[in-house]
């Protein structure tokens, strides 16, 4: 099992004005940051992101959300990282997700839901690749 996770504050949690809480939360649950930027998905890199979801019917939507506004893409360090990071998220819907959980705090629907986290060691891999060079990690 591997100590990093990779996540996305999205569109939503942005405008709203969630972003500082929600880094604070990560820093206080005891994630350490390794990379972190803000940038902005164009569709073509969304659709890209979210390519293994290209045949739900919700792909399109995903892709048309993910590129309207700002995201924060970082990598997280922690013990059993993947895993523990999506406890502290909470379900994917919002209305399904554990009390105090991010996603039960400040998402508002199971298509704006605040934030991703990597389901699996392979994928945060292949998502901190997706947004980070070497240089812009702290190893
Ligand atoms: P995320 O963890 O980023 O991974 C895939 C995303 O697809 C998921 O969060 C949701 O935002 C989105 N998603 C999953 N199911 C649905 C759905 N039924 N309708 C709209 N969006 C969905």
């Amino acid at each position: 099992m591997s100590n990093r996770t990779f996540t996305m504050i999205k569109p939503d949690a942005m405008k709203n004005g969630h972003a500082g809480a929600i880094i604070d939360r990560f820093i206080k649950e005891g994630f350490k940051i390794v990379a972190l930027k803000m940038t902005k998905l164009s569709p073509e890199k969304a659709g890209e992101f979210y390519a293994i979801h290209k045949e739900r019917p919700f792909y399109g939507e995903l892709v048309e959300f993910m590129s309207s506004g700002p995201i924060i893409a970082a990598i997280l360090e922690k013990a059993n990282a993947v895993a523990t990071f999506r406890t502290l998220i909470g379900a994917t819907n919002p209305a399904q997700a554990a009390e105090g959980t991010i996603r039960k705090l400040y998402a508002t629907s199971v298509g704006e839901n605040a934030v991703h986290g990597s389901d699996s060691d392979e994928n945060a891999i292949i998502e901190g690749n997706f947004f980070f060079s070497g240089l812009e990690r702290v190893l």
